[in-house]
């Protein structure tokens, strides 16, 4: 139900805006229990947005946190397949999202069978499945809110800039130069929109942070969060449905020590 009074809209404004105000204070009151909300950025795909997501919502979970997770790439819905999960939720019901090993899970491809039946979704479309989601899902109470964003800066990362109040993104980025430029050009643009820039991850990294990644941290005045080196076990896991901080123990300590940076 719409509650916002349009007395409490800046008068003058255009209708689009006003709509998009609108929207908002509807996210607002559905997620009114969920405290922070986290995304994992970068303009570069494949650099392991999805990866870190799944392991630094599961690394909360493991730290007694209630944790959300979910799955904002709406082109390429990659969550579920890494963890295996394939429930659909009814469209038409008020989105009731299943939950696997403590972290509720919250994806586009449990709307419609992607791999079937792909979708070639359009901006209006993004934005709508985007907002029902933030506004119909039953997201309850928890602590923190992770969101795998899609690469690119496109409608979906935009319209979750435009629509939450994030506490900011964590924004990955491998060690070569071009992966550290990219990463640069995504978290100036965030910052240009207002979101604030948590910390830089190397993924895919050597053990220490590269020049480039370095040189991304300094580039947006933010903090190093760590490296998660290149590791076969984030494929095969991905392959299996594992998830690799429960799986693995080394593994899991180098997402807490990351997330113990994010913590607030
Ligand atoms: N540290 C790592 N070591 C080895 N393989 C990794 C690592 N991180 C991610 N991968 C693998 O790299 C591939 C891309 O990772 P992922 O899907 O997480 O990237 P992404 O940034 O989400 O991609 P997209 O931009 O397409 O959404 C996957 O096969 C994943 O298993
Ligand atoms: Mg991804």
């Amino acid at each position: 139900m719409d509650t916002t009074s349009p007395q409490e809209l800046p008068k003058g404004a255009h209708p689009s805006f006003l709509n998009v105000l609108k929207a908002k204070e509807r996210v607002k009151q559905n997620m009114a229990n969920v405290k922070h909300k986290i995304g994992v950025y970068s303009a570069k795909g494949g650099v392991g947005k999805t990866t870190l997501s799944i392991n630094i919502a599961y690394a909360l979970s493991k730290m007694g946190y209630k944790v959300g997770l979910l799955d904002a790439d709406i082109d390429c819905p990659n969550v579920t397949m890494f963890l295996g999960i394939d429930e659909k939720i009814d469209p038409h019901a008020p989105l009731k999202l299943p939950v696997k090993e403590g972290v509720k899970i919250a994806s586009t491809a449990m709307l419609v069978d992607e791999i079937k039946r792909p979708i070639i979704w359009r901006g209006p479309l993004i934005t709508k499945m985007l907002s029902d989601f933030f506004e119909h899902a039953d997201w309850g109470a928890l602590d923190y809110l992770v969101l795998d964003l899609s690469p690119g800066t496109s409608d979906a990362p935009l319209t979750i800039m435009q629509l939450l109040d994030l506490d900011g993104f964590v924004i990955v980025t491998t060690p070569q130069k071009i992966a550290g430029m990219n990463s640069i050009r995504s978290g100036l643009m965030a910052k240009r929109l207002g979101v604030h820039i948590l910390g830089v991850v190397e993924n895919m990294s050597a053990g220490e942070p590269s020049q480039s990644t370095l040189d991304v941290v300094a580039a947006l005045g933010t903090e190093f969060l760590g490296c998660v080196k290149r590791d076969q076990r984030f494929d095969t896991s991905g392959d299996s449905g594992a998830v690799p901080v429960s799986a693995y123990e080394d593994i899991k300590m180098i997402f807490e020590d990351i997330v113990k940076k994010l913590i607030v």
